[in-house]
């Protein structure tokens, strides 16, 4: 199973309550840091990886992401009119040419891995990619962490692959946690997951954040996982099943995780992106230093 990683799938189905209420309508994914949308950064980074073929798992009542993605025909020929080809690039660049969108719903938020088991029919048997845009994974000019895991996952016969990070002990009880035996600086084999721990029976603080590699074998699993931690299907639950049957590694990616999924995290991505952006990285470090003085 070292196939190339095609399909990638993106669960954007939550409801988002961190974010209320500007997510009454649109997906938390939808969220612009700077002037794009989280679920921009993750499908640069999932085409970066190889994917041509993007899942979106979405809700019916938000639209937003597919309407983003589609042809904005009244704009675009507002631009090309007015010779504003800049910009006419940019609001054609969303998607590359050879990359196409699949949108399946969730019917209703049952859980991470009941939102994954959504995309079994257009994955079907391989192996593919999942990333939750609300975890902005940055590395600059550098490759981004799915292309990262996908070429782990190639080199050793097709292993599944989840990214993992350090968190702090007392945080544990708000990730997926593993226990895994090191297999290089930054692999290692996982020997348990546990979804959701307190800190006193915690394995380890390393955590599961938003990519996986994962074989097409995870939908059998996920079907017959049961209602695990906040009564959701987990996917990690799937992934410990996993286990029993073949290698999955833990991979600490190379790269910046913002927690875009609340508030403060989305703030931090924002100011990182400003501070680095040739136009406004000056003045946005002129206006951090004065509202700290
Ligand atoms: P979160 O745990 O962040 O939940 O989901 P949420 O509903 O999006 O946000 P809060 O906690 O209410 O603020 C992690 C990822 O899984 C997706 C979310 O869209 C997000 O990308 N998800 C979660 C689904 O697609 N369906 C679900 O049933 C649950």
């Amino acid at each position: 199973m070292s196939q190339r990683l095609r399909k990638v799938v993106f669960p954007v189905a939550g409801l988002g309550t961190r974010f209320l209420p500007a997510t009454k309508v649109v997906a938390k994914e939808m969220l612009p840091v700077l002037d794009r949308p989280l679920i921009q950064y993750a499908v640069d980074e999932a085409v970066d990886a190889g994917a041509d073929t993007l899942v979106f798992v979405t809700n019916r009542y938000k639209h937003a992401i597919a309407d983003y993605f589609d042809k904005a025909y009244e704009l675009e020929s507002k631009l090309a009119q007015s010779g504003k080809k800049e910009l006419l690039a940019m609001v054609q660049g969303t998607l590359p040419k050879h990359v196409r969108c699949v949108f399946v719903t969730q019917p209703e938020a049952l859980g991470l891995g009941h939102a994954v088991l959504c995309a079994k029919p257009v994955v079907g048997d391989e192996p593919f990619g999942v990333v939750l845009a609300d975890d902005l994974i940055w590395n600059g000019a550098g490759a981004g962490a799915l292309r990262q895991m996908a070429e782990l996952s190639a080199r050793e016969n097709g292993a599944g692959v989840i990214a993992v990070e350090e968190v702090p002990h007392a945080q544990t009880d708000k990730y997926g946690i593993v226990d895994a035996s090191p297999l290089s600086e930054r692999a290692a084999k996982i020997n348990l997951v546990v979804e959701k721990p307190k800190p006193e029976v915690a394995p380890s603080n390393l955590a599961i954040v938003g990519r996986y590699v994962l074989p097409g074998r995870i939908f059998d699993l996920l079907e017959t996982t049961k209602p695990g931690a906040g009564g959701e299907i987990q996917l990690t639950d799937a992934i410990e099943s996993l286990l029993g049957e073949r290698s999955v590694l833990a991979y600490r990616f190379e790269g910046t995780r913002f927690d875009c999924g609340n508030k403060l995290g989305l703030v931090k991505a924002t100011l990182a992106m400003a501070l680095a952006d040739p136009q406004i990285g000056a003045a946005t470090r002129e206006l951090v230093k004065n509202s700290c003085a």
